[in-house]
């Protein structure tokens, strides 16, 4: 089982004091620990507009994330693959929390006004969002392959190499998958009524709510979008909000997604019928039907 877990991929720069010291002698303080010098420096507006600096803190600081979100994407493989499904869901609860911040860091924008971001808008060239290196490590790492990533604008030869080393290894719905197997389960039997093995039934719910949280990050980044550029192209190139929306259709975990609700969804005849004054009327799982046309 071991050989299937890949070596983790460390980001730059490795772990370990940046720089030596000044002084070897003089105590850790917390500044000196945190390099909280050096992070104040990193924000470096190009214009005199007020909101740029928030705009740079707010992807600093999610970027900041993805590096901790990548750590534990890599932690649950390994401990999916070795079954420690307790350390799985343990890094999957931590997950899940840190996806849900970026909701939190991207509200913030929303105080934003258009005016306000046209302000700078044009400082920031081509450069967008779009060439997000551990944005696509993270979905490469979470489920999804994507190969067109694999030659991100903008990127390094470190990062391409990050990239095709991601695209490569096995990711979270590998192992997932994998896991089912050795147990002789589909998605389809692992929801089924009656099945015994709950810590991989768990296990799963957390990956569909960690799906969901990022799938709610995606919408959220749609409708920032939508506010603050209206139907303007982006600045990576693409056709702005629209093309966000298309990405709307991505998930990481699709199967699992797909087996859950043909569990819980009632018998077709149930779910739907239409009354005689035209109005559908939807049944949910717990049986309680509601109108939509009222
Ligand atoms: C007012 C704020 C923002 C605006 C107007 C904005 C705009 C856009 C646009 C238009 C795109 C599509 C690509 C393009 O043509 O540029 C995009 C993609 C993206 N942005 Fe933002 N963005 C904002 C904030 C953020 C923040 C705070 C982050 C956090 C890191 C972020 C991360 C991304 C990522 C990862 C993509 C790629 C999405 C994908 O391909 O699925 N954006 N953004």
């Amino acid at each position: 089982m071991t050989d299937t877990i890949a070596e983790p991929i460390t980001p730059n720069p490795p772990p370990g004091p940046a720089d030596a010291p000044a002084n070897a002698d003089e105590p850790l303080s917390y500044g000196s620990y945190l390099e909280v010098a050096d992070l104040l420096r990193l924000q470096r507006p190009r214009t005199d507009a007020h909101d740029e600096k928030l705009f740079i803190i707010t992807h600093q600081a999610i970027e900041l994330w993805f590096s901790c979100a990548l750590d534990e994407l890599e932690l649950i493989r390994t401990a999916i693959d070795r079954e420690m499904f307790g350390q799985a869901r343990w890094s999957l609860r931590r997950l899940t929390r840190v996806t849900g911040l970026w909701l939190g860091h991207l509200d913030v924008l929303t105080t934003m006004t258009p005016a306000g971001f046209n302000e700078f808008r044009g400082a920031l060239g081509e450069s967008s969002g779009f060439q997000s290196v551990q944005f696509r490590e993270l979905e490469m790492a979470s489920g999804l392959r994507d190969r067109r990533y694999l030659n991100l604008p903008g990127a390094t030869d470190e990062e391409r190499e990050r990239l095709r080393r991601r695209f490569q290894e096995p990711n979270v719905a590998d192992a997932f998958t994998r896991a089912l197997e050795r147990r002789g389960l589909t998605p389809e039997k692992l929801f089924a009524p009656g099945q015994p093995d709950e810590e991989l039934r768990d296990t799963a719910e957390d990956l569909l709510e960690y799906d969901a949280l990022f799938h709610q990050w995606r919408y959220q980044h749609w409708m920032l979008v939508v506010r603050a550029l209206g139907t303007r192209p982006g600045s990576g190139g693409s056709a702005g909000a629209a093309f966000l929306r298309s990405t709307l259709d991505k998930w990481f975990y699709p199967d699992l997604h797909e087996a859950r609700s043909q569990v819980h969804a009632a018998p077709a005849e149930e779910t739907s019928e239409v009354e005689g004054d035209g109005n559908v009327v939807y049944g949910c799982p717990m049986g309680y039907g509601s109108d939509l046309s009222t």
